[in-house]
């Protein structure tokens, strides 16, 4: 074992979980909120520190989909080795033996090939030498519990913390997921529409367009749907931390210090920004949603949010700032031909009434940006939307 996550003391390796193509807008985020020895790795970002940076992590960063603990990591050549050496991880100053875990395990170029074996000893580990209740399964709840279990399946299953056993190369690492539900559920978010944009989503492509909420920028967002984008730039002006309304796993965990959670979660204050965040939508029922959502947030003073079409978008008195926008698009390449008018139209809307702005716009097909004819630079960055591969254009400032 390299380090040891158990002494208070002792820094270990943190896994920022991010979604693949924006490792590297987490890691400027993880640099800027302090952490140390921020490193971008495929699908993430590692820092060290000890709990209280865990527990930091998931209140303050607003791209990570999720924080692991890197808890143990040792080489494992087969499963009687795998055994033995599960057996030493010290469980019972990470987990509680009433608290039920779930394990998953995953193979890869290793000499132990066989990923349910591998997780089937650690849960074998977990429950001989701790005691405490394993849950079988993915993710959804199956009933099948080892000895201990709860008896409600399906409460257990949303109360169970997970641990991740990843096997590179013969060498195994265990992980405990610290957040428990993804990140991008911020926790006052009730009402959706279709195709939201992910919260973790919008926070990195708005870093991504250079918002970082220290400037006064407006933000507008003319297909707002649920709100996402208005209410994430007002909370990050406001200073608000994205996890202060949510639990998190490691709330279950045998080490957690509930006074020490307290006094890093704070008051809750926020600062009021010196600008409004504006969103709109043509679809009447979008815009009460996303007014119950920025209300739920905290952050209804500072965003305003109307009935309309884009054809009747004008920019807000003020100065000029950023428009950021997640048009409709097809579910697959080619689907999307009946949106090239409207995407057409929006560009022309953009191009004449916001000269001093900047614009991005995410969407799934190349042919739909091309459409708006607005002067997209060529540092294009392209994620996973919910499993349709979207990419994000930007502008410079508009003349
Ligand atoms: C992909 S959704 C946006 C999702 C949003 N980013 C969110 O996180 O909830 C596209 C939105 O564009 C709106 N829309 C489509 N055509 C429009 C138009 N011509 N004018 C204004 N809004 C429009 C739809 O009503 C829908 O809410």
């Amino acid at each position: 074992m390299t380090t040891d996550p158990t002494s208070p003391a002792q820094p270990f390796e943190i896994f920022l979980v991010a979604a693949p193509g924006l490792e590297a807008v987490l890691c400027a985020e993880a640099r800027d909120r302090g952490f140390t020895n921020p490193t971008m790795v495929k699908g993430g970002v590692t820092v060290t520190g000890g709990w209280p940076e865990v527990w930091r992590a998931n209140l303050e960063l607003r791209g990570a989909t999720r924080v692991l603990a890197r808890i143990a990591s040792f080489r494992a050549l087969h499963l009687a080795q795998l055994d033995k050496r599960a057996r030493r991880v010290p469980w019972a100053e990470i987990l509680r033996a009433d608290v039920p875990v779930r394990v998953e395990a995953s193979c890869k170029a290793s000499r132990i090939y066989h990923a349910g074996a591998a997780a089937q000893r650690i849960e074998r580990a977990i429950a001989e030498e701790l005691g405490a209740p394993i849950v079988k399964g993915a993710s959804k709840p199956t009933g099948k519990t080892a000895k201990g279990a709860a008896e409600d399946p399906g409460e257990e299953d949303t109360r169970a913390v997970q641990i991740k056993a990843r096997i590179d190369d013969d060498l195994c690492t265990i992980s405990v997921d610290s957040s428990g539900e993804s990140l991008h559920k911020r926790g006052h978010k009730e009402a959706v529409n279709k195709a939201p944009m992910r919260e973790t989503l919008a926070a990195l492509f708005l870093r991504q367009c250079g918002y970082d909420g220290r400037e006064p920028v407006p933000v507008v967002d003319p297909m707002c749907g649920s709100g996402t984008f208005v209410i994430e730039a007002a909370e990050i002006a406001a200073g608000l931390k994205p996890g202060r309304s949510r639990s998190f796993a490691f709330e279950q965990l045998a080490n957690f210090d509930p006074a020490l959670w307290r006094s890093l979660r704070g008051s809750g204050t926020s600062t009021p920004p010196a600008v409004r965040f504006y969103g709109s939508d043509r679809d009447a029922g979008a815009i009460t949603m996303s007014r119950a959502n920025a209300e739920r947030a905290g952050v209804s003073a500072w965003t305003e949010f109307s009935h309309h079409a884009i054809s009747d978008l004008t920019p807000p008195d003020g100065p000029p700032g950023l428009v950021i926008v997640n048009p409709p698009y097809g579910a697959r390449i080619g689907e999307g031909k009946s949106l090239i008018p409207l995407y057409h139209a929006m560009g022309h809307t953009l191009k004449t009434r916001f000269a001093g702005w900047r614009v991005a716009i995410i969407t799934n097909e190349a042919a739909l940006a091309k459409a708006t004819e607005l002067p997209f630079g060529e540092d294009e960055v392209s994620v996973s939307n919910g499993g349709i591969k979207v990419t994000l254009y930007r502008t410079g400032v508009l003349g």
